[in-house]
């Protein structure tokens, strides 16, 4: 009796000492995030987990080759060779990056003829990302008008974000009729006329995302009237140039036909999906000034800007990109390598379409072709896109959207067949 009453003691002490010596964590009121904070993260878990050896993935942001590999440019292997063998150090780069990366970037961008490139302000970034928030946070800080950006509905899910976290208040603007699976052309006009003058719009260069869903030359020549009437600002995104339709310049047409029509742009670029170089976070960001003196001004607020951010940028993607962009051989061969990355999607395109009117679907599936970029809006609904993945292992975002780099001429049969069981 006495000694339980001892052990009984003791516990208790220790349970104290317990309580005593583990102070309350710094982060105890930290709450808990979504858990769908990525639906790709949530795909991914998703996908391994089941066991069917023909699942398919087309959650993923990333091209895949027919056999549904990660590809790596062979364009891009000869380049990194060179960079090595060229024996660099590893000295930092200056706050703007590699100038020989971001001189080419430009033209790349805004065509070697361009009028812009004299009075262009340009800085390598971490990838589109990281263009995006240095631009935004660029806005927050000098945009004279107010501070919102309009973008479009639907956006890339991380436009939002970044926005917000600059400093910017984010609006919507009208892109895609969900009847139609199109571009809601009439909306996305009556919208921009309805912003209030000057403010800032956000476009996506090519190769909508998550849409598909580009205007056509002639409708962005309509749009730069409606934003020019308006004394809109425009920030354009362009995540795919190259990669849309296979050819860099078709792809780099509004942001070209903007500045020809007297627009000081700014311009988010990547070169995670044109030249594979995802993990290397390879981009830049520009905007044009009005004049040299302007350019100079804006050059070291950007610098002023990036240095507390990251201080200056990693140097190896930027002297990949830079020896394909800078050496004739190399860039030739790339635009051959974009070319084939962008008709394999095309392909795989019309064979999805041409495999479900096999199978007899009375549904209208021109959307798949007329889409472009890596992405397809299928028009399924999140119930039908629920039952693809429990009933038939086919793993994509609830809003109906695949990655058509996901599709591999083994398995466009099977998909089609999932999609027609599923819509008819
Ligand atoms: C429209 C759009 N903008 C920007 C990005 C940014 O990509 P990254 O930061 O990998 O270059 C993406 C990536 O999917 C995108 O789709």
């Amino acid at each position: 009796m006495l000694s339980s009453l001892r052990i009984a003691s003791r516990r208790a002490a220790l349970r104290n000492f317990a309580v005593v010596a583990r102070p309350a964590s710094t982060w105890a009121k930290v709450p808990q995030g979504p858990p769908d904070v990525s639906a790709i993260l949530g795909i991914t878990e998703a996908f391994k987990a089941d066991s069917n050896s023909k699942k398919i993935n087309l959650g993923v942001g990333a091209y895949r080759d027919d056999k549904g590999k990660p590809y790596v440019l062979p364009s891009v292997r000869k380049a990194e060779d060179k960079v090595i063998s060229a024996g660099h150090n590893k000295e930092y780069a200056g706050i703007t990056g590699v100038p020989e990366f971001t001189k080419a970037a430009a033209v790349l961008a805004y065509g070697k003829d361009s009028s812009a490139l004299d009075r262009l302000v340009i800085t390598q970034s971490i990838s589109g990302t990281g263009a995006l928030r240095i631009g935004g946070e660029f806005l927050a800080r000098f945009y004279p008008g107010a501070k919102s950006i309009y973008i479009p509905t639907p956006s890339w899910a991380n436009h939002g974000a970044v926005f917000t976290d600059s400093g910017l208040k984010v609006e919507k603007y009208r892109y895609y009729n969900k009847d139609t699976i199109g571009l809601d052309f009439e909306g996305l006009i009556a919208d921009i006329k309805a912003a209030p003058k000057e403010s800032i719009f956000l476009f996506h260069a090519c190769a909508h995302n998550p849409t598909g869903v580009d205007p056509t030359p002639e409708q962005w020549k309509e749009i730069e009237a409606a934003v020019k009437a308006q004394g809109h600002y425009c920030f354009f995104d362009m995540a795919y140039q190259g990669f849309a339709s296979g050819d860099i310049h078709k792809d780099a047409f509004a942001v070209r036909y903007f500045v020809e029509k007297g627009h000081n742009i700014c311009l988010a670029q990547s070169f995670a999906k044109n030249m594979g170089l995802y993990g290397e976070r390879i981009g830049a960001f520009s905007i044009l000034a009005e004049d040299a003196d302007e350019k100079k001004r804006v050059d070291s607020q950007v610098k002023i800007l990036v240095r507390p951010l990251y201080s200056n940028p990693p140097i190896h993607g930027a002297r990949i990109a830079s020896q394909i962009l800078n050496t004739p051989e190399l860039y030739d061969q790339w635009l051959v390598e974009v070319k084939d990355m962008a008709d394999r999607i095309i392909t795989m395109r019309a064979l999805l379409k041409e495999n479900l009117e096999k199978l007899g679907s009375k549904h209208d599936w021109s959307h798949i072709t007329s889409q472009i970029g890596m992405f397809a809006y299928t028009g399924l609904t999140p119930e039908q896109m629920d039952k693809l993945a429990k009933e038939h292992s086919v793993y994509a975002t609830k809003d109906g959207r695949i990655s058509v780099a996901g599709i591999t001429s083994e398995n466009v049969g099977r998909l089609a067949e999932a999609i027609y069981k599923v819509k008819g």
